[in-house]
């Protein structure tokens, strides 16, 4: 970008950190539709904030219903949708926050540009490992059913892929319950917070 010059402001990241006393950068969680993501960054958001944590959740409803509602699900369009929450993510981290980000993001590539965003050491990621099989099982929206029917094209796990993360900083499987889940990340994430 040419003629731009970042201003310098007074109070820092660091100080801001200093004022919440924790530190700050982003969970991501990965998995298919249906894998239980926002269920488990809510389950993990409430207990984070018991402990006078300072946090925010991005997910579908605060992103794609505002900032990226003009994006679909193409390769193209998914890879922008993710470029936009990196970025996002990467201001809520500057300004003190854990985000809590929960999306599809079924691109390598994609996920790898986030870490490039936000940096490697500000990045965790959570694969949540349900199988297809029990995401149509549960089908809580009833998009796997249209999907099927071709009533949805370039749908995740259906008629476009997903690629799996080969070395996640947490895996949760389906078999954990929600609570086995949220204390598997505080344990992965406890020497970051402080
Ligand atoms: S991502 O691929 O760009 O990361 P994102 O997480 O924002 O996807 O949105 C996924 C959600 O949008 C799904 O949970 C589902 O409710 C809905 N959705 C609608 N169409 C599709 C589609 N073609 N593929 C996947 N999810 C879809």
């Amino acid at each position: 970008m040419s003629n731009i010059t970042p201003h310098s402001f007074s109070v820092s990241k660091k100080e801001r950190n200093r004022l919440n006393k924790h530190n700050s950068f982003l969970i991501w969680f990965t998995g298919l539709s249906g894998s239980g993501k926002s269920t488990i960054a809510d389950a993990l958001e409430k207990k984070l904030h018991k402990k006078k944590i300072h946090t925010y959740i991005l997910d579908g409803d605060n992103i794609r219903k505002g900032i990226n509602k003009n994006l679909g699900f193409s390769p193209d369009d998914r890879t922008e949708n993710i470029r936009r929450i990196a970025e996002i993510s990467n201001l809520f981290i500057d300004a003190g926050m854990v985000v809590l980000s929960a999306f599809v993001s079924p691109y390598k590539k994609d996920r790898n540009n986030i870490k490039k965003i936000v940096g490697k050491s500000n990045f965790v990621e959570i694969f949540v490992n349900t199988s297809l099989e029990e995401c149509e099982r549960r089908d809580v929206k009833g998009l796997y059913k249209k999907a099927r029917k071709g009533e949805i094209s370039n749908f995740t796990g259906i008629s476009a892929p997903y690629e799996a993360p080969d070395t996640p900083d947490v895996e949760i499987t389906e078999k954990m319950s929600i609570g086995e889940a949220v204390e598997k990340i505080m344990i992965s994430i406890n020497d970051k917070l402080y």
